[in-house]
């Protein structure tokens, strides 16, 4: 595995290998791999001859009071993580390399950003727009992987691709859980222990949702039982519980027409916020 930290080296090789007709799959991360970022890696190791992985904790997709700098960072055991999966490339710049101070533009996202994670973390959105957009455009990459652990990442990212004409095929990958049911995610560790004990309802609450929903409940009644089960059951304050269409992120009206469904919770602990969701059609009912 090649350790690269500048944008003309990465481009160099990535010009090198799609001139040898090499695929190459590449999975952008904010570090601290877990098996969230480990299923992502196999799957663009199965689909493509070469794999890049990047680690950048970006700036830019973080708000003022937010985590950046407490955001966990391991470079030297995600680099054995990374080696370990068979990574061709691990690139990981610095911010100074990424952010070069006479920057001019900003990747504004419009729609899918007014609700659920967009409408709690503003700026979020456009933060990462643009790093996906840069990194795109550094690593060439064919397939690119993400995780429907952040399912409106992935709504606005395929918005990204589709308005910019992005030659860049997005692969959507289920989320990764712990046995009971805690979707795997860095920030975890930052659970006290009694709080990671109670996590999974969380989960548990999204699938029950899910449930009633395929019965036929009404969606008020069923935000309203699920904000409660999860007060209930944990001590977190629950910052948002909403279902929308997917990938439009819209109200639902009727549930016959729209593509996809998702239920979508965020609530937060002591030192912790987590996010979760179930994507699902209404007529398949699987996610
Ligand atoms: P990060 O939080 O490190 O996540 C990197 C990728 O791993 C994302 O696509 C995310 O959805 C996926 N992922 C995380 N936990 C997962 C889980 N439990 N199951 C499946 N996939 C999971 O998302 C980011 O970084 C950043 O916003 C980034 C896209 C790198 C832009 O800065």
């Amino acid at each position: 595995m090649k350790i690269i930290n500048t944008i003309e080296e990465m481009q160099q090789v990535s010009q090198n290998e799609r001139y040898v007709q090499k695929s190459i799959g590449f999975v952008p991360t904010m570090g601290f791999l877990h098996e969230g970022h480990g299923t992502l890696i196999r799957e663009a190791k199965k689909q493509n001859e070469i794999v890049v992985v990047s680690i950048f904790v970006n700036p830019l997709q973080f708000g003022p009071n937010e985590d950046f700098d407490a955001y966990p960072r391991d470079i030297a055991r995600d680099e054995a993580i990374a080696k370990e999966l068979g990574v061709d490339y691990l690139f990981y710049p610095t911010t100074e390399e990424m952010y070069k101070k006479n920057r001019t533009t900003l990747i504004t996202v419009e729609r899918r950003v007014d609700v659920l994670c967009g409408k709690s973390r503003p700026g979020h959105f456009d933060g990462v727009a643009t790093v996906v957009m840069k990194l795109f455009h550094i690593v060439m990459p064919h397939n690119a992987y993400f995780g429907m652990k952040d399912a409106q990442q992935v709504a606005v990212l395929e918005g990204l691709i589709a308005d910019y004409h992005l030659l860049v095929n997005l692969v959507r990958v289920n989320t990764v859980r712990e046995e009971d049911g805690l979707a795997k995610s860095s920030r975890n560790v930052y659970l006290s222990d009694q709080e990671r004990a109670v996590a999974p309802f969380l989960f548990q609450a999204l699938q029950k949702g899910k449930n009633k929903m395929l019965q036929g409940e009404a969606i008020p009644v069923i935000k309203e039982w699920i904000a409660e089960f999860v007060e209930e059951n944990t001590k977190a304050e629950l910052d948002y519980i909403e279902i929308l269409s997917y990938p439009n992120l819209e109200k639902l009206d009727s549930l016959e027409e729209v593509d996809g469904i998702i239920i979508a919770i965020a609530a937060k602990f002591s030192k912790a916020r987590l996010i979760d969701n179930l994507v699902f059609s209404y007529q398949k009912g699987e996610q």
